[in-house]
This record gives structure tokens, sequence and C-alpha cells, in this order.
């Protein structure tokens, strides 16, 4: 049967440590994949603008043998010329995979119900899994016993914190959420967290204080706005001020590194100083973009690759 990756909701500790094991040796040893995708044409599907998932995609399912098709429904008006159901039914009649950034997430379930091949959430409204892969994969490339490390998220609380969650509980962190009043996570996903907390042994806590993040390893952040909301920033500056990520408040909780899933906006949520350090972790997480996502794919489409 298909299997698809909307979210890790559902995923347990040790599926997340194979994935992230998996996408460490692929990493290491990208020779040893060049066929895992040989003969294989998966449909990126784009209802937003992307830079690092479009390229990592594309250049990752290249270098593991395989094809990429990008639909891009800004320039070719897919939105709305066709019910979701029977795009991905058309889909699935070439494509042995589709790669979708949405609005709405049910649009990825309504694809993942209609096309009978692998589904893969590149964003939606409620989760990045992809990004969540490549962080916790830059995370553990620091840190041996990720049992032993406190993540700050800092900011607005969005699709990239509900991954950061879902997934890092699981694998035994510390996950501090730091939002200011109104800009809180998904009171359901707090809920599905802790549950996982307890099942796995992590622990999440959630707060509107900057100082809750006082003893983190990392900290990290992400843009105010996330795409889609049409809110002026001068709407919403004040109400962020003081959980700007920059150095003072690195000093100050002590954290070692910092990580943003990328596009920042330097001295927004993120001083450009910082991105440019030593303790920043951004461009390694870029690049682990393609290393978990190929991850993802061999598991998905070329499972017996990875028994070989
Ligand atoms: N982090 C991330 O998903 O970047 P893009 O929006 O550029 O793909
Ligand atoms: N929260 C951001 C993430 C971009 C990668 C957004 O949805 O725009």
């Amino acid at each position: 049967m298909k299997q698809d990756l909307l979210s890790f909701k559902d995923w347990t500790a040790s599926q997340l440590i194979e994935l992230l094991t998996l996408a460490k040796t692929i990493k290491a040893n990208p020779k040893a994949y060049r066929t895992a995708l040989d003969g294989l044409s998966i449909v990126a599907l784009f209802e937003k603008p992307s830079l690092r998932t479009r390229v990592s995609f594309d250049i990752g399912i290249n270098k593991l043998g395989g094809h990429l098709v990008y639909l891009d429904s800004q320039s070719n008006k897919l939105a709305g010329r066709e019910d979701v159901k029977d795009m991905g039914a058309n889909l699935a009649c070439w494509a042995d995979a589709i790669v979708a950034r949405v609005f709405a997430h049910s649009t990825l379930e309504e694809l993942a119900e209609s096309a009978n091949v692998p589904v893969v959430n590149a964003l939606c409204d409620m989760y990045h899994p992809c990004q969540a892969v490549a962080d916790y994969l830059t995370i553990a490339e620091h840190y041996d016993d990720l049992s032993k490390v406190k993540l700050a998220y800092i900011g607005d609380g969005n699709n990239v914190t509900h991954s950061l969650m879902l997934v890092g509980v699981a694998l035994g962190c510390e996950v501090v959420v730091v939002t200011p009043k109104g800009h809180e996570v998904d009171p359901e996903i707090v809920k599905l967290t802790q549950s996982r907390a307890t099942e796995f042994g992590g622990t999440l806590t959630i707060s509107n204080d900057v100082d809750a993040a006082i003893g983190s390893q990392v900290l990290y952040t992400d843009t105010w706005l996330s795409m889609g909301d049409n809110t002026p920033l001068a709407d919403i500056k004040d109400i962020f001020t003081g959980f700007e990520i920059d150095e003072a408040l690195m000093a100050k909780t002590g954290a070692d590194y910092v990580m943003h899933c990328q596009p920042a906006h330097r001295d927004l949520e993120i001083s450009g100083s910082l991105i440019d350090s030593d303790q920043s972790l951004l461009m390694q997480q870029a690049e682990n973009r393609m290393h978990g996502q190929n991850a993802i794919l061999v598991q998905l489409l070329a499972n017996d690759f990875i028994a070989k």
C-alpha cells in the first residue's frame, strides 16, 4: 500500500530515527543512491513561491536518478481549473509521486485520497515536515544525544513550529515555544505534542515569556508573516518587539546556535549579523533539506534500496 507524508503526527520515535539515519547515510554516501529513483518521475506542484524546497527537491531527485516535473499554479493557473481530486487522479496516471506546497492542508488530503501514488507535503498552512527532518538532522550533527537538547522556538506560532514540536518531542528533545499573545500555536497540535511527549519522552513548554528560552542549546525563529498572510508588517511589528533573536538574546539564553527555516528577514525576526555569524546553522539546514527529502523519497519509493 502506498504511504504518504502529510505530517509526522503519527510517526513513532523509531520511525523518525530510522529516517534520520537514512538521511545521514545518503548524505555520507550519495553515490550508493545514484539509481534509487531510476526511471521514476515526480510531480512537484506549488501553489506558493519557493526557493529552497523547489531547488532541493529538483536537484535531490536528480541525484537519486529520478526526474522532476515542476508545476507552478501561479503561472499555469491550475487553481480552480478543475477539482483537486481530478488533478490528483490524473497526475497519478503518469507520476510515481506528488510533492505539493499548498495553502490548505485539506488540499493535500484530497490529493492523497485521489492519487494512488505517495503524496509529500512540501508546506501547507499547518505543517512543514520536510523542514523538520532537515532541522533535526542539523541538530543531530551537533549533539549526539537529542534528549539533552533544549530547543526554543521564538516568534509566530505557525506551520514550521507545529512540525518542530511534533517531531522534536518524539526524538526526546525539550521543546519550548515562545510566542507573543495572540500568535500562539494551534491548541490541537499542543495536545497532540503533549501526548507524543508522554509516549516518547521529550517535553513541551508553551510560553509568552522569552525567559522560557534561557538554558537552550538552540534558538529557532521564522518569519512573523507566513505566505498568504497579507497583514501589513506595520500592524504587527510592535507585537513582536522583544521576540527578535539577536546576539543579546543568544548571550542571555546561553544558546550555542541559531536556526531559521528561511526565507529570513534580516533585522526583523533575526539580526543580520547573527545570520552571518559562526553561531548560525541556516546554511546547514538549507543543505540538509535535500538530504532529508532524499531519505523521505527513498523510504516512500525505493524501500528495497534501503535493504540492499
Ligand atoms: N524553508 C523553505 O521551505 O524555504 P522555501 O520557501 O524557499 O522553499
Ligand atoms: N512559516 C513560513 C515558512 C516558510 C518556509 C510560511 O509558511 O511562509
